[in-house]
C-alpha cells in the first residue's frame, strides 16, 4: 500500500508483519473480524497512527485496552522514540500482544500488562484509548494514570464533539480543557476524531 509505505517509512516491513498477523492469528484468535481484513491498514493501522502528531518525543505512553494492539503498537512502530505499555485485561488478548510484541522485535520498547485501567497505580505522560468506552467512562479510568502536564488521547468515531460534552462536567471540576482534534497521519488518509484532554 502506498501510502502506508510513505508513512512508515524503513519501518515499513515491521508495519506489513503486524497487519499479516493481524489478518491471520488475529482473525484466528478472534480477536479481529474477518471483514476487518480488507481494511486493516486503512481503518485500522494508519487510523490508529493519525494521533502520532500529537505525542512529544521520547514520551512515556499507555495505551489503554489494546486489545490487537490497536493503536500501541502501529505507534510502537511508527515512533521508536516512545515507550509505550499496552494494557489489556482479557488473558487471551493480553497472550496475543506478548507474543506479537516480541516477535515483533519491540520488547525493548513496548511493555505488555494484564489489568484494567482503573486498577493501576502508576503514571503516564501520554494515556491513549481506541474504542474502548464512552468518553465520560474513560475519563473517570484514565484521568489518574496522566502525569502532570501530560495528556489523554481518545481516539474516536464522529461522536467525539457530544462525548466531549457529556464529559464536560468532570473536566471543568478538575480544571481540565478538553478539545477535538481531527488528525491524519497523511493527506491521502481520511481524518479521525482525536479527543485530546490535557
Ligand atoms: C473494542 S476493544 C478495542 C481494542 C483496541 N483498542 C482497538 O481499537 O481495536 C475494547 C478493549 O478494551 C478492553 N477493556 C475493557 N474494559 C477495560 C478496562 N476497564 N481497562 C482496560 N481495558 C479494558 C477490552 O478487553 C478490549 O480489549
Amino acid at each position: 500500500m502506498d501510502v502506508a509505505r510513505t508513512v512508515f517509512g524503513d519501518r515499513y516491513e515491521l508495519a506489513s508483519q503486524y497487519v499479516d498477523i493481524l489478518a491471520s492469528r488475529g482473525v484466528d484468535w478472534g480477536l479481529i473480524g474477518p471483514r476487518e481484513v480488507d481494511r486493516l491498514w486503512t481503518r485500522h493501522v494508519l487510523n490508529s497512527v493519525a494521533l502520532a502528531g500529537l505525542v512529544d518525543d521520547g514520551s512515556s505512553v499507555l495505551d489503554v485496552g489494546s486489545g490487537a494492539g490497536l493503536p500501541g503498537i502501529p505507534l510502537a512502530i511508527l515512533r521508536p522514540d516512545l515507550r509505550i505499555t499496552l494494557l489489556e485485561p482479557l488473558l487471551r488478548r493480553y497472550n496475543f500482544l506478548a507474543e506479537v510484541v516480541a516477535e515483533l522485535g519491540l520488547t525493548d520498547a513496548v511493555t505488555v500488562l494484564r489489568g484494567r485501567a482503573e486498577d493501576q497505580h502508576d503514571q503516564w505522560q501520554v494515556v491513549t484509548a481506541r474504542a474502548v468506552a464512552a468518553l465520560p467512562k474513560l475519563l473517570g479510568w484514565c484521568l489518574p494514570l496522566v502525569a502532570t502536564g501530560g495528556e489523554l488521547l481518545a481516539l474516536k468515531g464522529e461522536s467525539a464533539e457530544q462525548e466531549l460534552v457529556e464529559g464536560q462536567g468532570l473536566l471543568r471540576s478538575r480544571g481540565l480543557v478538553g478539545e477535538v482534534v481531527t488528525a491524519s497521519v497523511d493527506p491521502e488518509v481520511a481524518p479521525t476524531w482525536v479527543v485530546r484532554i490535557r
